[in-house]
C-alpha cells in the first residue's frame, strides 16, 4: 500500500513514478550544470531562525494579500507551462486545487488548455503569465485576460533566449501541445534542438511602458535578481516583482533567488510588492523569505509532482502541507501571523554574536 504523502520530498518521488523519464527530467531539470538549480535550494539552509519565546501563538493567522487580493496563506501557484503531462486536465486541476487551498494561481502563457477553460474552473484569484513575442500577438493575449478575469500580468523576463536544458536535448523532450496559441507562431528559426523556443531577445525597458498603455491590469515582472533592474522596474510603474531565476532554468551560476532578495527589498524599500519564487519546498522555507521581505512565495515544481500524483487532490494536497508546516513554524518561531514576520526573525549562517538581523 502507498501511503500519502507527509511531505514535499515525498510527492517528489511519487511524482517520479508517474511520469516518463523525459517528462519528469523536464519538470526537474535546470540548465547547463544545473548549480543555480540546487544552489536555489542550499541557500535555505544558509538562513538560520531566531525564534522568539513566551508569545501567545495559541492561534496564527497565515491570511494575507497580494495586490489587494485576499489569499489564506502567502504561497502562490508558480506558472509552470506544460501541466498536461503531468495529467490528463492539466491546468484545470491545477486551478481547481489552487482555488480549494484558498490561493491564487499565475497560470502560464503556455498552458496546455487555453487561458479561457482554464478561467471557467477557478474558485480563486488568477493572474496570467506572459512572454513577449511579438507586439501583436501580446496585444490579443493581455484583451483575452483581461476579458477572461485575470486580475494581473506577470511578463517574465528573464528568458531573452532559450537556454541550454542538455536533459531535454538529451531525451529529445517533444514538448507539449499550446492551448493559448498556434504552435507555429512561436517557434523560432533560431531555436536550438529540443526547444519549443520563445526568444524574446530583442525586447527593452520600453516595452514596458507600451505593455502599461494596453492595459490598466497591474504589472509584476518575474525573473529579477539585482537592485538595479528593481529600480528600472520602479521607474517603469510594475505593481510587483518576483525574485526568480526560473527555478535554475534560465542562466547557471545566477545568485539564488533567496539570496538576491535582500538586495531587491532594500532597492525596492516598500514602493511594490516583491514575492520569491525557487527551491521552497518546507514551511520553514518560507517563513525565512517572508523575514527576509517577501510578501508572499510562489511554488513550481511541488505543484506538478502533485498534480502527477493526484490531480486537484494533490495540488490542494501540496499546498495544505505546506500551509501546515508553515503555520508549525510560526507558531514555533514566535509569531502568530504573517504581519510578524519581520527581519529580526533570521540570521545568516556562520554570523554568530551579532544582534543585528542578518542580511545575506
Ligand atoms: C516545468 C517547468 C515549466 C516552467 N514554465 C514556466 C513558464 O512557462 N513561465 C515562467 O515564467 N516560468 C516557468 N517556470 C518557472 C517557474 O515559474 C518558477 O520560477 C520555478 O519553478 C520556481 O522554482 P521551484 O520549481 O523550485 O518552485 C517553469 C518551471 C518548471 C519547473
Amino acid at each position: 500500500m502507498v501511503l500519502p504523502p507527509l511531505n514535499l520530498f515525498e510527492y517528489e518521488k511519487q511524482a517520479q513514478e508517474h511520469l516518463d523519464t523525459a517528462v519528469w527530467d523536464h519538470y526537474q531539470g535546470g540548465s547547463d550544470d544545473e548549480v543555480t538549480l540546487r544552489a536555489c535550494r542550499d541557500a535555505f539552509a544558509q538562513v538560520w531562525l531566531r525564534p522568539r519565546a513566551l508569545v501567545d501563538v495559541s492561534s496564527c493567522d497565515l491570511r494575507t494579500t497580494v495586490l489587494g487580493t485576499p489569499i489564506s496563506v502567502p504561497v502562490l501557484v508558480a506558472p509552470t507551462g506544460g501541466q498536461g503531462l503531468a495529467h490528463s486536465e492539466g491546468e484545470l486541476a491545477t486551478v481547481r486545487g489552487a482555488g480549494a487551498a484558498g490561493t491564487l494561481m499565475v497560470v502560464a502563457m503556455f498552458s496546455t488548455r487555453s487561458l479561457e477553460e482554464i478561467a471557467q474552473q477557478a474558485t480563486g484569484p488568477r493572474w496570467l503569465q506572459l512572454y513577449v513575442r511579438s507586439r501583436a500577438q501580446t496585444r490579443h493575449v493581455v484583451q483575452r485576460a483581461q476579458a477572461a478575469g485575470y486580475q494581473a500580468l506577470v511578463l517574465t523576463v528573464d528568458s531573452p533566449r532559450p537556454a541550454r536544458c542538455e536533459r531535454d536535448w538529451r531525451n529529445g523532450f517533444a514538448g507539449f501541445p499550446f492551448g493559448n496559441y498556434d504552435e507555429a507562431e512561436f517557434i523560432d528559426p533560431r531555436a536550438t534542438e529540443g526547444d519549443k523556443a520563445l526568444i524574446q531577445d530583442a525586447v527593452t525597458w520600453e516595452m514596458l511602458d507600451w505593455l502599461r498603455s494596453l492595459t490598466s491590469l497591474p504589472i509584476v515582472l518575474k525573473g529579477i535578481l539585482t537592485a538595479e533592474d528593481a529600480r528600472f522596474a520602479l521607474e517603469h510603474g510594475v505593481a510587483g516583482l518576483i525574485v526568480s531565476n526560473h527555478g535554475g532554468r534560465r542562466l547557471d551560476g545566477s545568485v539564488p533567488a533567496l539570496m538576491a532578495l535582500p538586495e531587491v527589498i532594500e532597492a525596492v524599500a516598500g514602493r511594490c510588492e516583491v514575492y520569491l519564487d525557487g527551491g521552497i519546498r518546507r514551511g520553514t522555507d518560507v517563513l525565512k523569505a517572508l523575514a527576509l521581505g517577501a510578501r508572499a512565495v510562489l511554488v513550481g515544481r511541488p505543484v506538478l509532482w502533485g498534480l502527477a500524483v493526484n490531480g486537484e487532490q494533490g495540488v490542494r494536497h501540496v499546498l495544505s502541507i505546506l500551509s501546515q508546516e508553515l503555520e508549525t513554524a510560526m507558531a514555533l518561531a514566535g509569531c502568530p501571523g504573517v504581519k510578524q514576520i519581520h527581519s529580526s526573525l533570521v540570521r545568516q549562517r556562520g554570523t554568530f554574536g551579532s544582534r543585528e538581523p542578518a542580511s545575506l
